[in-house]
């Protein structure tokens, strides 16, 4: 069932985190400035970017060692922070794909800017349109637009995309199609929060053959949405048939 006041209150947060007069052009995160162009996504007024960055293990004292000739896929990298930080803690091959042409541009402007131009490309891409089909990624994310809209809703901007999906049609056709695009080896991973419906998302990964595997959670304060608890996790999809036991229970809770 829709929350409805979840999306209503979602919208707002589009509408405003666009109309605010301090909504920056350049913004601090991970150590580092940042170019922030209109219509984008702006990581200063929620934690979710910094959480996604933490999660990935991209920005700590010592970043895990990256496999040399790794590669990464960012599916809606926005500004392009974690992508440009997968870039910066040794992917050699990162692409950072968008549905919002403003957001492949102020990737490849933060690219640029952090000098990682000639390993990252930024594509626009609805999912995984944009990409040509024999590529593959020994990691798949997405800090996905997790809130669930009506299925009818009709988006009044590409940058309500970043906020909510309509009757999770693009959760779904994530869930269906990331195997595609993984190395043999590979892992597609999930960025939801519990603003978003998880016995739905669960649903739509049982009939797409997937199942969700807890990573990582963190329960996090946001000031700017009126001092909300959420809670933030990081799932692996992995192929039903690989057994429950597989899975990472709930609770390998991490600090903010
Ligand atoms: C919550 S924002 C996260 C942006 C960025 N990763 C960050 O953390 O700052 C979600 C992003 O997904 C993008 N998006 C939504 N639907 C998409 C789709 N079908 N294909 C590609 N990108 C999409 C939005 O435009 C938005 O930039």
């Amino acid at each position: 069932m829709i929350q409805t006041q979840r999306f209503v209150r979602s919208l707002q947060r589009s509408r405003m985190s666009l109309e605010r007069e301090d909504r920056p052009e350049v913004f601090a995160l991970c150590g580092r400035e940042w170019d922030l162009l209109d219509e984008v996504f702006a990581p200063v007024f929620c934690p979710s970017t910094a959480i996604a960055v933490d999660f990935l293990g991209l920005d700590g004292p010592v970043p895990p060692p990256v496999p040399r000739g790794a590669s990464f896929l960012e599916i809606g990298c926005g500004s392009g922070v974690t992508a440009v930080m997968a870039a910066l803690a040794g992917y050699d091959h990162v692409v950072a794909a968008d549905i919002s042409p403003r957001a492949v541009e102020n990737a490849a402007v933060n690219a640029e800017r952090h000098g990682v131009e000639d390993r990252l490309r930024a594509v626009h891409s609805d999912l995984f349109s944009g990409l040509a089909s024999d590529e593959r990624f020994d990691v798949v994310f997405w800090s996905s637009n997790y809130v669930l809209a009506p299925e009818d809703y009709q988006y009044q901007s590409v940058h309500e995309r970043a906020y909510v999906d309509t009757g999770y049609r693009a959760h779904r056709r994530f869930l269906e199609q990331v195997p595609h695009w993984l190395t043999p080896t590979g892992s597609a991973l999930l960025h939801f929060s519990d603003r978003g419906d998880l016995v739905e998302l669960d649903r739509i990964a049982g009939q797409s053959g997937r199942e969700l595997s807890l990573l990582r959670s963190v329960r996090v304060k946001e000031p700017e949405y009126g001092g909300d608890v959420v809670e933030h996790m990081l799932f692996e999809i992995r192929a039903a048939d690989r057994g429950a036991g597989a899975s990472v229970p709930r609770g390998s809770v991490i600090t903010a």
